[in-house]
């Protein structure tokens, strides 16, 4: 069967293993995984709560303009929920908004070592796309409006961004909307929003009110737990949201997710444990690899970005055979980096061994 050249050139994203898989290939026990940037706690206990209610409701389709959620979003955010739209994880919201606006012709813009799936959804949709040079592997704003042209369609930005963790300010972030012209649309994913501690951390629910051309996007996988479940969300100016509505499949959240994620939205004891346990986490990790000479990129997400002294692969490989899965980012242009998530204490102790160890190996040759 004949498909379009984008689709034949597509690479497709690269899942991890299962950890039970990799135990049983390695001949390990006990493996670790700090390569998805899941929350170690687990999902949140009241997300859990609510989804047990909701099983036996499972021969029924799912409300499917996430009725209940979205209300209940709306009132978090101080929002209408008409500015609210759901999707099979974040993810899927990326998708969707690349296929509700994107028309053939149109430019896609993106950072250097952004999120992967920015271009992925651009090559599906068989756009020209361009990925703009980061600065410190972080988002170059000011440079990224050097390749807005009245073409320009979509602009995606990630803050904080995944895998390097890089954060742009509330002022960087200003300037660069200030100049972006109206017909292109900026999605700002803040998958990671919930982690961010620093000051200068522009909030985007902020922005949306002033600038029509914004659409946001979040997701529940990350600080509330529910990555299995497949949840997210976009909030914008209620006329692209309904374009957006246009184009998604009709029950696209499933029932558990939707209550999953109502039950979480309240769960402020899982947040804040979260939060504190990957703030010690950071402390632990960066004073560990401070000692060990590794170099890394301060992160304001839940994960961090580490040079490798050797081949990001090879390192890898070394960790796995410790037992210690973590994500190598060849495929980001960064082969000499790993990104490894914030783990609990006793994860991020079994990290810091295994990484000794493997220094060990490479002096040694072996
Ligand atoms: C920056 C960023 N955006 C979006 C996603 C997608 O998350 P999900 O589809 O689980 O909501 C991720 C996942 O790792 C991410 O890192």
């Amino acid at each position: 069967m004949r498909v379009g050249e984008n689709i034949e050139k597509l690479v497709p994203y690269v899942p991890g293993k299962p950890v039970e898989e990799l135990e049983r290939e390695m001949g390990i026990k006990n493996a670790v995984k700090l390569a998805s940037n899941e929350n170690p706690l687990g999902p949140s206990p009241k997300g859990i709560r609510m989804l047990k209610k909701y099983i036996k409701q499972l021969h029924r389709y799912p409300e499917g303009g996430c009725y209940y959620l979205a209300e209940k979003l709306s009132t978090k955010l101080d929002i209408d929920s008409e500015n609210i739209i759901f999707g099979n994880g974040s993810n899927e919201v990326l998708e969707i908004i690349g296929r509700t606006f994107y028309e053939p012709g149109d430019e896609i813009v993106f950072s250097q070592y952004a999120f992967i799936v920015y271009k992925l959804v651009a090559q599906a949709l068989g756009a020209v796309y361009h990925e703009v040079p980061a600065n410190n592997l972080g988002h170059d704003l000011s440079n990224m409006l050097n390749y807005i042209h009245p073409r320009t369609k979509i602009v995606y930005l990630a803050n904080p961004n995944n895998p390097t963790g890089t954060m742009f300010t509330k002022k960087e972030f200003k300037d660069f909307m200030d100049r972006v012209p109206e017909n292109t649309l900026v999605v700002l994913d803040e998958a990671y929003s919930e982690y961010v501690d620093d000051p200068d951390y522009p909030d985007g629910l902020e922005f949306l009110r002033k600038y029509k051309n914004l659409i946001i996007v979040r997701t529940f996988s990350k600080i509330y737990g529910l990555a299995g479940l497949r949840i997210g969300y976009a909030c914008g100016d209620k006329n692209l949201i309904s374009y957006m509505n246009r184009v998604r499949e009709p029950f696209n959240v499933n029932t558990l997710a939707q209550f999953a994620a109502l039950g979480a939205l309240d769960d402020h004891e899982h947040i804040r444990k979260t939060k504190e346990i990957t703030k010690e986490g950071f402390e632990y990790l960066y004073k560990e690899l401070d000692k060990l000479g590794i170099e890394y990129v301060k992160s304001h997400a839940n994960f961090i970005l580490i040079k490798t002294p050797m081949k990001g692969n090879e390192f890898y490989d070394l960790l796995l055979k410790e037992g210690v899965i973590v994500r190598p980012v060849g495929g980001y242009g960064l082969p000499d980096y790993v990104r490894v998530t914030v783990g609990k204490p006793n994860e991020n102790k079994k990290f810091i061994t295994a990484a000794k160890r493997a220094l060990r190996k490479k002096d040694k040759g072996d």
